[in-house]
């Protein structure tokens, strides 16, 4: 007989029928006591198997056993289905029915660490009606499973999927803080860390122990030969930490490929057993409560010889393949992409079947160039030609997060506007590390290349914006205008489209943290500087109005308010617009037919005027100010106040 091309939905259709029984089988009393959840699961198999199977098919069908770790899979899908929650079971058929619930204009995100915020998670609960008060309904704790002591990447090192870092409670706890928070509106967001596990997680110790089986989830190699040829497309991440993507380990006698510390073991995603591996702890996670995954480092999971093993098709499919897997077992689950690279890049992990959202790493990025140049044509470039995406997707814009800030907009976008991209980066780095002349801000360099000059930088919103400078050499005046750009960066995120995120600190303008000099395990690691605990006392003066962190927590609650309070800016149809002063950004929003929003936001200390064709042409006059202190004048343009912030609607 002669076979032509594979019909993979037959084929996905026969393998179900073959498969079905046998899960029947083994799972047979578990049937018996929920039937309800059996019925639940065969339905969304019948849905959605076909998409798991075509994707598992393009990653594993070369392989002899393939069908064994198929079934092992489907077994692993059962498990989670069975063992799911009744209240995480009701929240799946909520969500089912209401999908574009994360573009509501409700929603307003906060991330922090657990123990430098509360201490631990008993803690972090007692902060819920911080939480509250402040507006959050998105709540991403920073990693908290078991991690090494001593350098751990801030828990991206992680020791074990099943187990929260003992310090900081236990995965009870943790479920039991995920149920309180979504009775109050918060949804628990965790990193799934899938790129790689520490030294220390018992794949890697059973690897290290020469077990076969461990030995083949991570890239291990017993001499140069491959890793060279690797290395001859690779970039180097953590170029201070070591050089290339590999670690000698003596113990092993082996090098393994280390992309980010020598501490983090990347996994092989070409070997099945990873894949199912990380898809148990995902649902065993995805039923202690987590709604959302912030999947870490995703550009890194897939890697080909002759490539820079970042962002290739196979790393899409294995999200994919996650995400098939939650829509059966975990349907109210979504996935966050960090995928900090060219925005090219960025927007391919965004869709309804891979990452329903994603860190806006350009629009960030480019409200730090903005505030530098008092220029906001990049930024109203990229808000122009790269901020659509997928209807049922949403950005999660942000200011600042625990990580370094990357230049990591379009050189040729940059050309288009006359800007040399790599100067201007240079420009940029030596601007936030306070070392161009007339800089505000007190950023510290993070992983300086020496070969290529290359920098990213560190530092927290309050000092990198110049609050830090202004408090110690400069004065009243500076500080005020310090205050004001904390505000309009986040004016502009909380009102852009899609899910603002606070990065808990910056909401009272918590300042560089230089005592990470003194920890040895983070005194190389200057994203420690923008990590500083949560300062009891500074939080205490959030309702002083004259106080520095009350004049900034009270910039924030009035525009979380503003947010909460404007339909208009739910979801994420934005209009750039033309303001005519090249130091005004000014966009519209509008929801679903709704009135529009005018927004015009001044990214220069000096009073902007707005032109007369721009006042005209969208009717501002004819419109009420509903935000900030722009005024009309009588010559028909309008006057913006140093960073003023308006809205006219
Ligand atoms: C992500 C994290 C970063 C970490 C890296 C390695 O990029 O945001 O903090 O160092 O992954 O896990
Ligand atoms: C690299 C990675 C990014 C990560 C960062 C951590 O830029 O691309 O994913 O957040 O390193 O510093």
């Amino acid at each position: 007989m002669i076979h032509g091309e594979l019909d993979l939905n037959a084929e996905a259709s026969s393998s179900l029928e073959k498969l079905l029984p046998r899960l029947r089988t083994a799972f047979s009393e578990q049937i018996a006591a929920d039937a309800q959840a059996w019925q639940v699961l065969t339905e969304r198999l019948d849905a959605h198997f076909p998409a798991l199977f075509r994707l598992y098919h393009h990653l594993y069908a070369e392989r002899y056993d393939f069908f064994y770790h198929l079934e092992a899979l489907l077994v692993e899908l059962a498990k989670a289905a069975f063992s799911r929650p009744a209240d995480l079971r009701a929240l799946d058929l909520e969500r089912e029915a209401n999908p574009l619930w994360f573009q509501s204009n409700t929603m307003v995100g906060g991330v922090c660490y657990v123990d430098l915020f509360a201490g631990d998670l008993d803690g972090i609960r007692a902060k819920i009606p911080y939480f509250k008060e402040l507006g959050l309904t998105y709540l991403h704790l920073m990693p908290l499973f078991r991690m090494p002591e001593g350098e751990n990447d801030g828990g991206y090192a992680v020791s074990s999927f099943r187990e929260v870092h003992p310090p900081l409670g236990s995965m009870a706890k943790l479920a039991e803080l995920s149920r309180a928070l979504r009775e109050e509106g918060i949804s628990l967001v965790l990193d799934l860390i899938i790129n790689h596990t520490s030294n220390e997680h018992e794949w890697a110790e059973r690897a290290k122990a020469g077990e076969p089986r461990y030995e083949a989830m991570y890239g291990i190699y017993p001499d140069r030969v491959i890793p060279d040829l690797y290395e001859r497309n690779l970039r180097e991440i953590f170029p201070d930490e070591h050089p290339g993507a590999f670690t000698w380990f003596e113990k092993l006698d082996k090098w393994v490929w280390t992309t980010f510390h020598s501490y983090q073991w990347d996994l092989d995603y070409a070997n099945p057993d990873v894949f199912n591996q990380m898809a148990a702890e995902m649902l065993f996670l995805a039923n202690q409560g987590v709604e959302i995954f912030r999947l870490d480092a995703v550009a890194f999971i897939w890697k080909e010889l002759g490539t820079a093993c970042e962002n290739l098709p196979e790393a899409h499919i294995i999200l994919q393949g996650f995400n098939a897997l939650t829509r059966i077992a975990a349907p109210s689950m979504l996935f966050k992409s960090e995928a900090i690279v060219h925005p090219d890049e960025v927007v391919r992990y965004i869709s309804p079947e891979e990452c329903q959202l994603s860190y806006n790493p350009l629009v960030m990025a480019l409200l730090w160039n903005s505030l530098a140049t008092r220029n906001v044509d990049l930024l109203q470039q990229a808000v122009h030609s790269r901020f659509a995406i997928h209807p049922s997707t949403a950005w999660v814009n942000y200011v600042r997060c625990h990580d370094d800030i990357g230049w990591t907009f379009d050189d040729a976008d940059a050309a288009r506007l006359g800007i040399n991209g790599s100067d201007h980066r240079q420009f940029l780095n030596e601007f936030y590390r306070g070392r161009f002349p007339g800089s505000f801000a007190r950023g510290l360099p993070f992983q300086e290349n020496p070969k290529t000059g290359d920098c990213r930088i560190s530092g927290t919103c309050a000092s990198l914006a110049g609050l830090e400078k202004a408090l110690s050499e400069e004065g009243p005046a500076e500080v005020e205008l310090a205050i004001r750009r904390i505000a309009l960066l986040y004016d502009v995120v909380m009102t852009l489209g899609g899910i603002p995120l606070i990065y808990l600190g910056d909401e009272i303008g918590m300042l560089n943290d230089y005592g990470y000099l003194d920890n040895p395990a983070h005194k190389d690691d200057s994203r420690w500087v923008h990590r500083p605990p949560a300062d009891a006392q500074r939080y205490a003066r959030r309702d002083d109005p004259k106080s520095l962190e009350g004049r900034v927590y009270a910039n924030m609650r009035a525009v979380i308010a503003f947010r909460k309070g404007h339909p208009e800016l739910a979801g994420g149809e934005l209009e750039a617009l033309e303001s005519g002063s090249s130091a005004v950004l000014m966009y519209a929003r509008s929801n679903q037919g709704s009135r529009r929003l005018l927004i015009l936001a001044n990214f220069s200390e000096k009073e902007q005027l707005v032109s007369p064709w721009a006042v005209q042409q969208n009717m501002l006059v004819a419109k009420k100010r509903l935000f900030g202190s722009a005024q009309p004048l009588q010559n028909g343009t309008l006057r913006l106040p140093p960073y003023d912030f308006s809205v006219f609607g």
